[in-house]
């Protein structure tokens, strides 16, 4: 059976790019088609200065979301990543894998690192190994398909990379995974500033959908989208980000073509009114959801402690084949 894996990072609140971009194609198509695992990646946000009341709430808050979302813990695993430990113990290997050239070369190390040293800030060393506990991430459990946004796709490139590279080394140990997108919103731009992303750490809010946003701050936010010059409305990313980011929301949400939608309207305000609505409808069941889930902790985390276990059970005897592999004495 084929096997899914993908997490989602405590650094903030989770945003309807995660949404649109990964988390409803795994609760909607990945769970029921596969042996699924989604994890909240709570070591990956100790890579950045962290408050660490706010990571433990942030990371029950995601992991009530996945829930929420609809992934049904029935079907799949529902875990935290430092609840296992074979992500840290294969991420070692990975850094033995991996070249400091190749991690250098990531575009997300160098924009938050360049991003941090023009605020006087330091650099953690994890930021720059982040991509090799990623690939441990995925390699522990044999994972043929990782479905994500755009943004990781260059992480994954990575990751089959140490993959291939590990198993020539040390013989066949790992799956070469591939990533996988949405065909529509795998890159969510943010609504005031449509060049950049829509990510949950973004200095200003006002461009941000949160999942659990209020309906009228939905509404609000995406009426004050930025647009674009001209008044026609076109889908083209590069020339009318600002609108082409609608129709890719709008499109989402209806299960409609950016393309053709473009041609159902004749003014921005329009346009805006009916993916704000949209938006509002498609987020109201993962709100009422999480409200009812977040009043019961004593269940979300049974539901991750029996996943934890399971996917220790899954991940533990291929990284134990790993490390038997590069010479370390079987213990
Ligand atoms: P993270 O937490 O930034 O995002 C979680 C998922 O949401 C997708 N995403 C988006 N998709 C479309 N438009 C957007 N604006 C947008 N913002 C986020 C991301 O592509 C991702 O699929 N490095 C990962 C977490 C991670 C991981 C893994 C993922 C760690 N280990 C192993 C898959 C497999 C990250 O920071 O995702």
């Amino acid at each position: 059976k084929t096997r899914i894996f993908s997490g989602v990072k405590p650094t903030g609140h989770l945003t309807l790019g995660n949404y649109l971009g990964a988390m409803r194609r795994w609760a909607d198509e990945d769970q029921h088609r596969a042996d699924a695992l989604f994890c909240v990646v709570d070591l990956h946000a100790l890579t950045v200065e962290h408050d660490p009341a706010r990571v433990r709430r942030l990371s029950r808050q995601a992991a009530t979301l996945l829930l929420a979302v609809g992934l049904d813990p029935e079907r799949c695993t529902v875990f935290v990543q430092s609840q296992v430990a074979e992500h840290a113990r294969l991420s070692y290997l990975m850094e033995c894998t991996a070249t400091d050239g190749e991690m250098r070369r990531m575009i997300a190390y160098k924009e938050k690192a360049t991003g941090e040293r023009a605020r006087g800030g330091s650099v953690r060393l994890s930021l720059l190994t982040y991509p090799a506990l990623m690939a441990a991430d995925i390699l522990a459990y044999g994972t043929h398909e990782v479905p994500v946004g755009e943004d990781q796709a260059q992480h994954l490139e990575l990751t089959r990379d140490l993959a291939v590279r590990f198993n020539q080394r040390y013989g066949p140990t790992f799956v070469v995974p591939k990533a996988t997108h949405p065909q529509v919103a795998a890159r969510v731009m943010d609504l005031t500033e449509p060049t950049s992303k829509m990510g949950k750490s973004n200095g200003t809010t006002a461009g941000i959908v949160y999942l659990l946003d209020e309906a009228d701050v939905v509404r609000k936010k995406v009426m004050r989208a930025v647009t674009d010059a001209g008044r026609d409305v076109v889908y083209d990313r590069a020339e009318r980000p600002g609108v082409a980011n609608l129709l890719d929301v709008l499109a989402a949400c209806t299960g409609g073509e950016p393309a053709e939608l473009a041609g159902a309207y004749t003014s921005y305000g329009a346009l805006k009114k009916d993916t704000a609505e949209a938006v509002v409808e498609l987020l109201r069941p993962v709100r009422e959801r999480h409200a009812e889930l977040a009043t019961d902790g004593g269940y979300v985390d049974s539901v991750l402690r029996a996943g934890a276990d399971r996917a220790r059970e899954m991940a533990r005897p291929r990284v134990d084949a790993a490390y038997r592999a590069v010479g370390l004495l079987p213990g």
